[in-house]
């Protein structure tokens, strides 16, 4: 079978390689085995193709923090799941053409669901709809700030948000979107910049906000701070320019905005299983009925990884690079 495998941390389409491995064999009493249909590539999967992740494990190394799958075959053990079935694996090393885990580990989703969406949602979803209720407790009526705003969680962070009665102010670095935001939810869009606190006071009418959520580190995470209100919340999830988040001494002591980082699995690392299921359970819904969508700009094939890899770090990309290890993609599940 067909694996991606790094031979070294750099550059990710010079690192990564698309190899042929030995097969994964059949499910021990408790494992599943699962044909994996389709992956996307996250930031944070050029992250650990760079080297530069929080795990950074010895080499050869098969990148992959999330996929959708078909299980093909199940343990003796394994009592909530059957071959056939769609599943997303909440470990690593998806980039390959079969899993094989432990049956704990996947999670399955609706049979009907857009198999490109489901190939999404163990990361992004959770992490929109998490940054919304693990930092502030959010009143229906309040804003919310958020920069790298057409990122897939950008996105999905304006429909849940929009869900909830929540407002959101989205920063984002081309005018040109605005008005897709818009449609999907958003109530104001305001382009980055020095003044972005200006901006952001003329578009919410000086509503005070009390949570900035950021993604773009740097600098830019300074001027989210600038924009919320006094005792209010910076959360950093994310850094599109590599760079530390940076925030005005005078903003933190004499306002007293705290900072804050998210991550999604220390956020699940505090729920019970059966609680990360419902969580799930309840996004996939969101996705199967389109209420949840991340655009996709191009599905390439296991072969052509390093095409795929470079697409990704593109910026002004429409959407989602998807990858299908087992050959084209239908629409949906089935059934
Ligand atoms: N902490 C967590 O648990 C967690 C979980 C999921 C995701 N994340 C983080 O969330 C962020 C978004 O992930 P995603 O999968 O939604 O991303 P994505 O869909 O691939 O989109 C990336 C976005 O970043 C913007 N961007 C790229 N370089 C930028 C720069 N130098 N300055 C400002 N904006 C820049 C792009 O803007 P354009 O559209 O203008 O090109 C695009 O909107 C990433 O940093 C990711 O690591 C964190």
């Amino acid at each position: 079978m067909k694996s991606i495998e790094l031979t070294d941390y750099g550059v990710p389409e010079q690192v990564a390689g698309c190899v042929e491995v030995p097969d994964v064999g059949p499910p021990a009493e408790h494992e599943v085995v699962f044909d994996v249909l389709a992956f996307p590539i996250n930031p944070a999967d050029i992250w650990f193709c760079k080297g530069e992740y929080r795990v950074r494990p010895p080499l050869p190394a098969t990148p992959g923090a999330e996929c959708v799958g078909r299980v093909s075959a199940v343990g003796a053990g394994v009592s909530h799941l059957r071959p056939g079935d769609l599943v997303i694996n909440l470990q690593r090393e998806n980039w390959a053409q079969r899993r094989r885990v432990r049956g704990e580990d996947v999670i399955a989703v609706p049979a009907a669901i857009d198999l490109g969406q489901a190939a999404m949602l163990r990361i992004n979803p959770p992490t929109a709809a998490l940054l919304l209720q693990d930092i502030v407790e959010l009143r229906p009526g309040d804003w919310v700030l958020q920069n790298a705003a057409n990122s897939a969680v950008g996105r999905l962070l304006i429909r849940l948000a929009r869900r909830r009665g929540l407002r959101t102010v989205n920063v984002v670095r081309r005018q040109a979107l605005a008005g897709e935001l818009v449609a999907l939810g958003a109530d104001a869009c305001v382009v980055d910049g020095p003044d972005l606190a200006a901006g952001v006071r003329a578009a919410t009418g000086g509503a005070a906000i009390r949570l900035g959520i950021d993604a773009v580190g740097g600098a830019a995470t300074g001027r989210i701070g600038a924009c919320v209100a006094d005792g209010g919340a910076v959360c950093c999830y994310g850094s599109m320019t590599g760079q530390d988040p940076v925030v005005a001494r005078g903003d933190l002591i004499f306002r007293g905005i705290t900072l804050s980082g998210f991550m999604l699995g220390r956020s699940l690392a505090r729920r019970s299983l059966d609680e990360i299921r419902a969580i799930y359970a309840e996004l996939a819904q969101q996705v199967l009925s389109g209420e949840l969508h991340a655009p996709v700009a191009r599905i390439y094939s296991i072969d052509e990884i390093r095409a795929a890899l470079a697409h990704a770090q593109q910026g002004e990309r429409s959407g989602k690079i998807l990858v299908v290890p087992n050959g084209t993609l239908p629409a949906r599940g089935g059934a």
